[in-house]
């Protein structure tokens, strides 16, 4: 089997890695060891799955998988606070555009304002509630209207219409607009935190992303293709898996004739962002049916990028794979302890898109098939985890990526 080097190997890292995950403690940690000062791709370090080692950890108990109790604490330390990504700014190319999120109990409105900025609302009207917009996507003319009571808001959120409300002493509609929920753009992505935390920015809390992944011109890339997956499993099983390939050799055959599954090597290893890149064994190939590129390339990536893909995981619902001619992300709405809501897209460079070599469906049935199977022995997993006779068992070396996961999901937990 063809193995490619690491563009820098490391020695006695996984002592060193072990040394300074014990005194990570932001969410934002990254690998930070003995690294060149270049800001090259080539130059940057990666640890492959056995080089970071899983420090003996255990999977965790029945009950993070199962409890209803456990669920709703997730819902309010993780969901309710954490930055989730919701989808790309071109979905909502035109003012007014909209689409909504769920979260909990919570509906958002994510739109487009009037003067090209997105914007994200609750779902909530200012005057007894009602929710204001029930279509999953749209477009408003100039304004939401309430259709209880006819109330009326701008696009910025502030109401410009209330009907017999000047009868009613001191009311002033200043003193009700829609009530914000905040949000961050990275690279054409969306993303929104229901609770109001004017803490770290956006910028600072996920630093180790920011400039990380500008040569695949993601801010340019449209989405071509979207599918929607229901899966009777707990969201972390699907963060888990997503973070190793040990299972690829016997979930996914298709696959590892494209990728080696023990090709892995890491950049973050440790924090809210995790994983790295694998080896594609075709030269100029992808992840696909045919293992050709399905588009051409999505910007002057380096040599080295064209034989790999890059995985990674952003806590908490967002899973991102590069490859050198397009990109797919998932998007996780856990639903209940057993079932989660994956959204995923593939996106491609517009110059892709008239030329005759653009075969996307090769990519996208590709990845949708390699998905189902992910799903599916998930769904064994969340089975097997919700049975009496479950115990914990240790990660493999192989699993040390989903360790690393658990214990970001542990450390925000509290
Ligand atoms: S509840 Fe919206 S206008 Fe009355
Ligand atoms: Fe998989």
């Amino acid at each position: 089997m063809r193995r490619y080097p690491a563009s820098v190997k490391i020695i006695d890292a996984r002592r060193w890695v072990f040394s300074n995950i014990q005194s990570l403690s932001s969410g934002a940690a990254l690998f930070t060891g003995p690294r060149s000062h270049s800001s090259s791709i080539s130059m940057k370090q990666f640890l492959s799955a056995p080089e970071i080692g899983t420090g003996g950890a255990m999977t965790l108990p029945g009950r993070y998988f199962t409890s209803t109790e456990v669920f709703a604490e997730e819902r309010a330390r993780i969901f309710q606070r954490q930055w989730l990504c919701a989808g790309r700014a071109d979905a909502i190319s035109r003012p007014g555009d909209y689409f909504l999120r769920t979260v909990g109990a919570d509906s958002v409105i994510v739109l487009r304002d009037a003067t090209g900025g997105i914007r994200a609302f609750h779902n909530v009207c200012r005057h007894r509630g009602t929710r204001l917009c029930e279509a999953a996507a749209g477009r408003f003319s100039k304004s939401i209207q309430c259709p209880y009571h006819a109330w009326t808001f701008a696009l910025d959120g502030s109401l410009i219409g209330a009907p017999s409300m000047d009868e009613l002493a001191d009311f002033d509609r200043a003193d009700y607009p829609l009530h914000v929920v905040q949000t961050a753009i990275w690279e054409g992505f969306i993303f929104l935190r229901i609770e109001e935390m004017p803490d770290i920015p956006f910028e600072e809390s996920h630093a180790p992303l920011m400039a990380r992944l500008s040569r695949f011109s993601l801010p340019v890339l449209k989405t071509v293709e979207q599918r929607e997956y229901t899966v009777r499993a707990n969201w972390k099983l699907l963060f888990e898996n997503y973070s190793e390939c040990y299972h690829c050799p016997t979930v996914h055959p298709a696959l590892v004739e494209l990728s080696p599954a023990d090709s892995g090597e890491n950049d973050l290893v440790a924090g809210a962002f995790l994983g790295g890149f694998m080896v594609v064994r075709r030269p100029g190939g992808s992840m696909s049916l045919s293992g050709e590129a399905c588009a051409t390339s999505l910007g002057d990536l380096p040599a080295e990028d064209r034989q790999r893909v890059y995985y990674y995981s952003i806590f908490p619902n967002m899973l991102l794979s590069l490859h050198h001619d397009y990109v797919m992300f998932h998007t996780l709405w856990p639903e209940a302890p057993d079932r989660t809501r994956v959204e995923c897209a593939w996106l491609f460079h517009p110059d892709a898109m008239d030329r005759a070599d653009f075969r996307p469906k090769d990519g996208v049935e590709f990845w949708d098939i390699t998905n189902r199977q992910d799903w599916h022995i998930c769904e064994q997993s969340q089975l097997g985890v919700a049975s009496s006779a479950y115990t914990p068992g240790p990660y493999s070396p192989r699993d040390s990526i989903s360790a690393a996961f658990d214990r970001e999901y542990l450390r925000v937990m509290g």
